[in-house]
C-alpha cells in the first residue's frame, strides 16, 4: 500500500481538525495540526510580551523554540519547549491574535520547512490554510472545507457550551469572520483553495459524511 499525503485547508472552524483526525485514524496515518504550531508561537510571544508585529523578534523566538505534536487520547497534544500547552493555545486571546503572527513571511517560511519535514515519508493528514498551496503542493489528495459563517459560529458555540465555557454567538461570528479576513487577505500564503483541491461544503453535512467523502478520494489514490 502506498502512503499518500492528504492536505486539508479551509477557513476557521470549518471542522478541519475533527475530520482530519478521523481520516488519519482510519488510514493509520499521522495527523498534523499546523494551526497549533502558529498558536504555540503566539502563546509564547504573548507570554514574553513580544510585539506580534515585530517579525525579527518573532523569528528569533521561533528559532529558539521546539514545537512537538503528539497523538493523544483526546486529540493532538502540543508541547512547547517540552511543556504541554495543548489547552493554553486554545484561549480566546491566542485565537484572536494568532493571525497577526501568521502573516509574517519569515515565520511562515520556518513553519513550512518544519511542516514539510514531518511529511517526507507520506502517510500524513495535515490541516491548515496553505497546505495544498505551499506546504504539500504535491499532496495526492487536497481538500478545501467550507461552511457558512453562521454554521461555523454555531458549531463553535455548541462546542463551548458542551465544554462548559462561556460563549457569545454573535461575538464568535464576528471573531471568525475577522480571522478569515486576515488569513485570506495577507500577502504571504493567504488562505486559498489550491487549483487542484476538491471543495467540500460541510454546511449541511455531518462529520461522518465529510470523512466518508475524503476517504473515497484517498482510497482512489492509495
Ligand atoms: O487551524 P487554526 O484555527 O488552529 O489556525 C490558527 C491560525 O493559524 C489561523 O487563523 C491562521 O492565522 C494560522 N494558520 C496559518 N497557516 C496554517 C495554519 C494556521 O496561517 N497552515
Amino acid at each position: 500500500n502506498k502512503k499518500i499525503s492528504i492536505a486539508i485547508d479551509g477557513p476557521a472552524a470549518a471542522g478541519k481538525s475533527t475530520v482530519a483526525k478521523f481520516v488519519a485514524e482510519k488510514l493509520s496515518y499521522i495527523y498534523i495540526d499546523t494551526g497549533a504550531m502558529y498558536r504555540a508561537l503566539t502563546y509564547k510571544a504573548l507570554k514574553k510580551h513580544i510585539s506580534l508585529e515585530n517579525e525579527d523578534e518573532l523569528i528569533n523566538l521561533l528559532n529558539d523554540t521546539t514545537i512537538i505534536l503528539l497523538p493523544g487520547d483526546q486529540g493532538q497534544l502540543i508541547f512547547l519547549d517540552e511543556e504541554n500547552v495543548s489547552e493554553d493555545i486554545r484561549t480566546r486571546e491566542v485565537t484572536n491574535t494568532v493571525s497577526i503572527v501568521a502573516k509574517h513571511k519569515l515565520v511562515r517560511e520556518e513553519m513550512v520547512e518544519r511542516q514539510k519535514s514531518f511529511a517526507v515519508n507520506g502517510g500524513v493528514v495535515m490541516d491548515g490554510r496553505d497546505i495544498g498551496t505551499h506546504v504539500l503542493p504535491d499532496a495526492e489528495v487536497k481538500v478545501f472545507l467550507l461552511a457558512s459563517v453562521d454554521e461555523r459560529a454555531i458549531r463553535r458555540h455548541n462546542e463551548n457550551i458542551q465544554k462548559g465555557f462561556p460563549s457569545d454567538l454573535a461575538k464568535l461570528k464576528e471573531e471568525i469572520s475577522l480571522r478569515d479576513k486576515l488569513d485570506s487577505e495577507r500577502e504571504f500564503a493567504p488562505l486559498k483553495k489550491a487549483a487542484d483541491a476538491v471543495e467540500i461544503d460541510t454546511t449541511a453535512l455531518t462529520i461522518e459524511q465529510v470523512v466518508e467523502r475524503i476517504m473515497v478520494l484517498a482510497l482512489e489514490r492509495i
